[in-house]
């Protein structure tokens, strides 16, 4: 369920005209709802509130600090991979007690910077990173506190690119090695062990690898307190997927029904990182078509947004729903939407049915919201689009259209080139 709704045949978002604010902010831009996310993440949030937990917004699905501060504001946390995201969480008045911090790479400035923030966990990735926490803890004479992400091996059965919790993905400590790196964390004076952690992919559309993955957990938290080891924070990371064609996945209840049935007994605060769920539908991609084209093998609906705005269907061969701003009855033909770019991968869409399409009309690309702004890049010099966020009767530009001064900010021709 969402808020993108046709009233007198005109595509709304709530109760503003998405034909409206592409009128006024031009097009492309991402358009969000409030109340859709909001709905969203108080429907995850809620399904979690018999047990002490913490829903961390993954800040990489989509970064923008307006929607990060609302989540803030609904009681949640940020989940955040990089320094970038540390900056836009804090910038978004996200209190650090409610951050979490996760990825393989993570620097000793970003460590030093998350560690001045005091935030509430690193999500270590490995015996090396430990090293490093530990020493630039005991420069700037504090504790962090740290949860291991463990790599139980577990098959989401998702998209190949977004599994990360297999044996052979880049992620995590393997299970089998993790207690002795726990053992070793125990000895480093700077570093607080409080927590396990995991994420074992993306969308996931079944909870039974998340169940799989936490009964692992579970033998593996029982194996550390028969070390002594006590274990206060346990972070499921994220992963539940959305409806984006035909898709069933859990509703949140369910998954939550499931993941507290196989947490009894446990005595935990519970950490999520959930990241499409919460923004996937919430968002769309506003497009206008620039010309369509009859080609020998097919047709071609030509638009204004390319691979750089929305990289997924690109990267992934991810599905997502075209459809009219204007539904004035002109049918469905089988083309491609297909961006400006100079690459065939450039599509939004690919054999499909869309909406029969004139120059000049403006489409919507559904399911945007997730990983879509945040995957976006300045490919073929184009200036990232607009980020809208309509509330009730009234939208906010979240983020300005960048313009051609943006795009070479920071460039600069060497003196010898300059004669
Ligand atoms: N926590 C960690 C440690 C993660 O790596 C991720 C996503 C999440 C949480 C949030 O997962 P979510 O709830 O959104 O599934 N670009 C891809 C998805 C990459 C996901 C990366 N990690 C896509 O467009 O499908």
């Amino acid at each position: 369920m969402n808020h993108f709704i046709y009233r007198n045949q005109e595509l709304c978002c709530e109760e503003v005209e998405v034909a409206k604010i592409a009128a006024e902010v031009g097009t492309p831009f991402y358009l969000y709802s409030h109340a859709t996310l909001a709905r969203h993440f108080q429907t995850f949030d809620s399904s979690f509130a018999n047990i002490p937990h913490l829903s961390c917004f993954a800040v990489k699905s989509c970064s923008n600090i307006a929607i990060l501060r609302l989540f803030a504001q609904l009681g949640g946390g940020a989940d955040i991979v990089s320094g970038g995201e540390l900056f836009r969480a804090l910038t978004a008045g996200v209190p650090p007690e409610r951050i979490v911090y996760s990825g393989v790479g993570k620097t000793r400035e970003e460590l030093a910077y998350a560690l001045r923030a005091n935030i509430l966990q690193f999500n270590v990735e490995s015996e090396q990173e430990l090293e490093a926490l530990q020493e630039v803890a005991a420069a700037a004479g504090v504790k962090a506190r740290v949860s291991f992400r463990v790599n139980p091996d577990v098959d989401p059965q998702t998209h190949a690119y977004i599994s990360t919790g297999l044996a052979k993905n880049k992620f995590g400590i393997p299970i089998d090695q993790g207690v002795a790196v726990y053992l070793r964390a125990r000895e480093l004076a700077n570093i607080q062990v409080q927590g396990v952690s995991c994420h074992i992919g993306s969308q996931l559309t079944q909870v039974s690898p998340f169940i799989e993955s936490l009964r692992k957990l579970k033998n593996f938290i029982a194996r550390l307190q028969a070390e002594g080891i006590r274990i206060s924070h346990l972070d499921l990371g994220g992963g539940l997927g959305i409806q984006y064609r035909d898709e069933e996945p859990p509703h949140p209840e369910e998954y939550a029904q499931a993941i507290q049935a196989e947490l009894a007994g446990l005595d935990c605060t519970l950490i999520l990182e959930p990241g499409r769920v919460i923004v996937g539908n919430a968002g769309a991609l506003i497009t206008r078509v620039h010309y369509t084209k009859q080609g020998p093998a097919k047709k071609f609906v030509i638009v204004d947004a390319g691979m750089n705005d929305l990289a997924r269907p690109s990267l992934y061969g991810a599905y997502h729903a075209i459809r009219p701003v204007r539904d004035h009855g002109q049918g469905r033909e089988v083309a491609d939407v297909v961006g400006p770019i100079c690459e065939t991968g450039d599509f939004l869409s690919r054999d499909q049915e869309v909406p029969v399409s004139l120059p000049g009309e403006l489409l919507a690309v559904m399911s945007a919201g997730a990983y879509g702004f945040s995957m976006s890049s300045n490919y073929n010099s184009r200036p990232r689009v607009a980020e809208v966020l309509v509330a009730g009767a009234g939208y906010h530009v979240i983020r300005q259209r960048e313009n051609y001064e943006d795009l070479v900010r920071g460039e600069e021709i060497p003196a010898f080139l300059q004669s």
